[in-house]
């Protein structure tokens, strides 16, 4: 992904594997959120492929295609800075993230002029959706609440269900544990175990290692754009490229504990 003058990402190439969770992690201007800008058609990369390959059926080259195709594919993301509606409803988000299969059931509209609509029915499912996604991320009794005004921890959660609620099969997450107190880290990475217990796969931008260290199956490194390792979490950790790009290049402080890549 190149900014002109600027290459962003370049030559970065892995596979995030269904059914598991893959860490995106690498020192702040790295290139991750770009590179999830670039997965979920934020951003057209200018050169290469990404490519999502469902449990049955051809694979669906992402870089292809506009990003509400990319969502309908099956892939949802949450932001770094979070965006949720902040005038509705914790509830009302969870059913905008649903519109285009309340779309559908609609007729897209010719259906309810004829009295034909499958809509109340929709709705009715959408709702429980919702309601299923609230009570995992322990909002229930905030349904009714504006988004804008549930707590900080809270509004991370909430934009985690409204991914969620698009039954995607990959769930992108750009630093979902920031500004999280440890209590609420732990939820955090109990929830997304969950997740993909309930066979979503997950890309989790994080630099909270604590919560890296625990939960992915592998973690993929960047740096200044470029992949400098891809392995088992325990291996990165140890990797001296890891920890020579966490402490900074001619930086590294004979007294610093040298295998362990900083929280
Ligand atoms: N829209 C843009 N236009 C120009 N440059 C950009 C744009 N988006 C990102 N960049 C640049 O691309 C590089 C990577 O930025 P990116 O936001 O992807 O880093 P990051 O790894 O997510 O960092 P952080 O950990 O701080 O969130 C940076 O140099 C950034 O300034
Ligand atoms: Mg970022």
């Amino acid at each position: 992904m190149r900014f002109g003058g600027l290459t962003a990402v370049s030559d970065v190439s892995f596979a995030a594997r269904r059914g598991e969770i893959t860490a995106v992690i690498g020192p702040n201007g790295a290139g991750k959120t770009t590179l999830f800008n670039c997965i979920t058609g934020f951003y057209r990369p200018s050169s290469g492929s990404i490519r999502l390959h469902p449990a049955s059926g051809p694979a669906i080259a992402l870089h292809r295609l506009p990003g509400y195709r990319i969502a309908r594919a099956g892939v949802a993301r949450t932001f770094q800075n979070i965006r949720l509606f902040p005038g509705m409803t914790a509830l009302e988000n969870l059913l905008v993230a649903q519109h285009n299969k309340l779309m559908a059931a609609t007729g897209l509209g010719i259906g309810a002029v004829l009295g034909l609509s499958r809509y109340p029915q929709a709705e009715r499912a959408a709702i429980d959706l919702a309601r299923q996604w609230l009570a995992a991320t322990r909002l229930l009794e905030r349904a009714d609440d504006p988004a804008g005004a549930l707590p900080y921890g809270a509004q991370r959660r909430l934009e985690i269900a409204r991914a969620m609620c698009t039954e995607p099969l990959l769930l992108c997450l750009d630093e979902p544990a920031a500004g999280l107190n440890p209590r609420e880290s732990d939820e955090l990475a109990r929830l997304l175990l969950d997740i993909r217990g309930q066979g979503t796969s997950l890309l989790l931008i994080e630099h909270d290692m604590g919560v890296v260290m625990r939960i992915s199956d592998r973690v993929v490194v960047l740096d200044h754009g470029k992949l400098i390792a891809e392995d088992a979490p325990a291996v990165v950790r140890a990797d001296p490229r890891v920890i020579a790009a966490y402490l900074g290049e001619g930086e590294e402080d004979e007294d610093a504990p040298p295998t362990e890549v900083p929280a």
